[in-house]
């Protein structure tokens, strides 16, 4: 049955954008195997979308393009969405407040294990639209605790703007001059596994992000800086995904003015200087893989 996500069913909807990391460095690595990173991210007006209301018993619902891929670990309770809900009605409990039933819809627009952060976006708009839902608002030390349960993005995730982040994620400085780029986002359907992209780095020490926090809002000069900075995860996810290579260079080819893969992958973006040029870009690049996922967007800017 094809399930439609309709708003209005639901007390709060949350939006769940994708992250793009712009550029990643790897400086070091943790006692625990964690990794450290430099990273520039930012977020996309496109990503997931969820429906939060209250009822008789915990539900979970699904719906969107990539849904099916889901299902399973939906109907085993093993889904990040559902993690989030526990701990934040966990952390509820321990402050004397038995949060009620509800009944949450995930309406999956994005692909799954792909380096733009759907799972972690999902969990962050989880726990913001069940805090609204039931009326709480944790600390922010309980959040961040929460959140780092969750995963290394989900901090970043429930800031959904503009930042640079340092640590495994847990440091996290906002840009609010950062402008808002025309983007293609691009994947070819093949998940990398984040672990094995780590594992295969050539090397874990390497430079911070040489970025002034003060840069203006200026689109031009943002382009220039992000041309010159990296993902260090990009090399080694190329190795596990030879399609990597071809989708980067098909996203160059319609015209990017920067193009990168983002987080562990295999999502890649590209830069335009204009959403109508990026919109058909993604139509022309749809219609040359249309098995392959294309998406025009533009980012959030940051909120100077
Ligand atoms: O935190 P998250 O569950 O998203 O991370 C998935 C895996 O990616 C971790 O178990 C770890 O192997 C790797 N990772 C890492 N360093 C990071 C983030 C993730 O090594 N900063």
């Amino acid at each position: 049955m094809h399930v439609i996500f309709a708003a209005g069913d639901f007390n709060f909807v949350q939006e769940a954008p994708a992250k793009i990391n712009l550029a990643l460095q790897v400086t070091g690595q943790r006692a625990d195997g964690y990794h450290l990173l430099d990273t520039l991210v930012t977020f996309a007006r496109h990503g997931d979308r969820l429906g939060f209301r209250a009822s008789h018993r915990d539900e979970f619902s699904l719906s969107g393009r990539f849904s099916p891929l889901l299902a399973d670990e939906a109907d085993a309770g093993d889904n990040l969405v559902l993690k989030a809900r526990d701990l934040l009605r966990q952390a509820a409990r321990t402050a004397g407040f038995e949060a009620p039933p509800v009944h949450i819809h995930l309406e999956k627009n994005l692909p799954v294990a792909s380096g733009i952060g759907g799972g972690s976006a999902d969990a962050a708009a989880t726990l913001g639209g069940l805090m609204r839902l039931w009326g709480i608002a944790p600390s922010s030390d309980t959040m961040m605790a929460i959140a780092l349960k969750l995963g290394a993005d989900v901090p970043m995730c429930l800031v959904s703007r503009p930042l640079i982040a340092r640590g495994i994620g847990e440091t996290i400085e906002l840009l609010p001059h950062f402008p808002s780029f025309a983007m293609v986002l691009g994947n070819p359907l093949v998940s990398v596994s984040t672990p094995e992209v780590f594992s295969l780095l050539a090397r874990k020490d390497n430079p911070a992000l040489a970025l002034s926090l003060q840069m203006p809002n200026d689109h031009a000069q943002w382009i220039e800086a992000i041309k010159g900075l990296r993902n260090d995860l990009e090399p080694p996810a190329r190795t596990l995904c030879n399609e990597i290579a071809t989708l980067s260079q098909l996203i160059e080819t319609q015209g990017a003015v920067a193009t990168r893969m983002s987080g562990s992958g295999a999502t890649c973006f590209g830069l335009f200087d204009h959403l109508e040029q990026a919109k058909a870009a993604a139509a022309s690049l749809h219609s040359l893989r249309p098995d392959w996922y294309f998406q025009a967007t533009e980012t959030i800017k940051g909120d100077a």
